[in-house]
């Protein structure tokens, strides 16, 4: 069966995504995964609707210049997300664009129109999640449709349907994990020597960091990430602000570094546990961890997180946390989950 696609947002992650379909979609193909591009939309290239798919080859060779779908057939400059999605006769919206850190827009909204209209949601955008999850979930349910967004938490790593799917039945009581790379890069590096600044435009250089790297050191990007796995693995209800959040930035380089010589090392640690009344309490700090706690190792970009469970005690999995590519995988193991 032929799976149509509305992808909002063409940056990295769709962009990867698009040359995912691309180089794998006859692979995809021959095992029964027909996935068709037949609308893009993204603020700055533009609009593209093709009912009968997208040309994949042209899609992926476009500019990064302003209105470059005006280039492709079925293109224009314009960009109206809203009525993309309704002229797209899409069966999936898939959401990577932007989302602020006051309410998750506007992709919130973009994620509760596609629903609205009887689409699959599958979204990588941590903000409609972490501010809305349970609702954008419930109008999924009410239309008969699926909201995923494995994307959000470690990337293309499995964490919500290890979670959700392969320890169902089994309760999770609490998580802790290494969650942003940029920040797990930067203690490294401050460990091998690097200033605090050093390390940040290093992980800037590499990619890592954002221009802006406060969401990553001062521990929001984690809060978020934290939200969103206590609410949609949990079954909590907390909004990022209920999450006490402390970042990287409150440690000295010289405080970091006399930690590994007593054999220790700080970590950037988001966590949630739920206390014996059943409340789920979170939080995000830097946290000095022995040599025997499985998140000692996580070292550079890489993530982990481990789930405490009642019938397997601890369960810890550790991948990439980000990078296009990888969310975009993540993107693909969503699609691959719809029913
Ligand atoms: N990259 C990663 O490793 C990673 C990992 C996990 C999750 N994510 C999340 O995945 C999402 C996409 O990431 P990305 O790396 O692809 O970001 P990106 O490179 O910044 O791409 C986002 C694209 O969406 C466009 N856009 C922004 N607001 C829009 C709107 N209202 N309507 C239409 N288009 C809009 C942007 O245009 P402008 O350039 O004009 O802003 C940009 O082209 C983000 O929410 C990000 O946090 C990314």
């Amino acid at each position: 069966m032929e799976i149509r696609l509305a992808l909002i947002g063409f940056g990295g992650v769709n962009r990867a995504f698009a040359e995912i379909l691309r180089d794998r979609g006859p692979d995809l193909a021959a095992k029964g995964h027909h996935f068709k591009i037949c609308a893009v939309c993204d603020q700055r290239f533009g609009e593209v609707v093709v009912q009968g798919g997208v040309d994949l080859c042209r899609l992926t060779e476009t500019t990064s210049d302003p209105g470059a779908f005006a280039s492709l057939v079925g293109g224009g400059t314009s960009c109206d997300v809203f009525s993309i999605l309704a002229r797209s006769g899409a069966d999936v919206a898939v959401e990577a664009t932007y989302s602020n850190r006051v309410d998750g827009e506007p992709a919130l909204s973009h994620c509760r129109a596609a629903l609205e209209l009887g689409m699959h949601v599958v979204t990588t955008n941590k903000g409609p999640v972490g501010f809305a999850g349970h609702e954008l979930t419930a109008i999924a349910a009410k239309h008969n449709r699926s909201f995923r967004f494995e994307g959000t938490v470690m990337s293309g790593t499995p964490v919500i349907r290890l979670a959700n799917q392969c320890l169902a039945g089994n309760p999770i009581t609490g998580f802790r994990g290494v969650l942003n790379g940029t920040a797990n890069y930067v203690l490294g590096r401050i460990e091998d020597g690097l200033s605090m600044s050093a390390s940040i435009a290093e992980a800037q250089a590499l990619g890592y960091a954002e221009a802006n790297p406060d969401a990553d050191l001062k521990g929001w990007d984690v809060a978020l990430k934290v939200t969103i796995l206590a609410n949609m693995v949990m079954g909590g209800s907390l909004v990022p602000e209920n999450v006490a959040c402390a970042g990287i930035d409150e440690l000295t380089e010289d405080k970091i570094r006399n930690a590994i010589h007593e054999g220790l090392r700080w970590k950037l640690v988001g966590e949630a546990n739920r206390s014996p009344d059943g409340t789920i309490i979170a939080s995000v700090s830097p946290q000095l961890l022995p040599t025997d706690d499985p998140l000692y190792g996580v070292s550079g970009a890489a993530n982990a997180v481990t789930f405490h469970t009642e019938l397997l005690s601890a369960v810890t999995v550790s991948g990439p946390g980000a990078g296009k590519v990888e969310t975009a995988y993540a993107i693909l193991s969503d699609l691959l989950s719809l029913k």
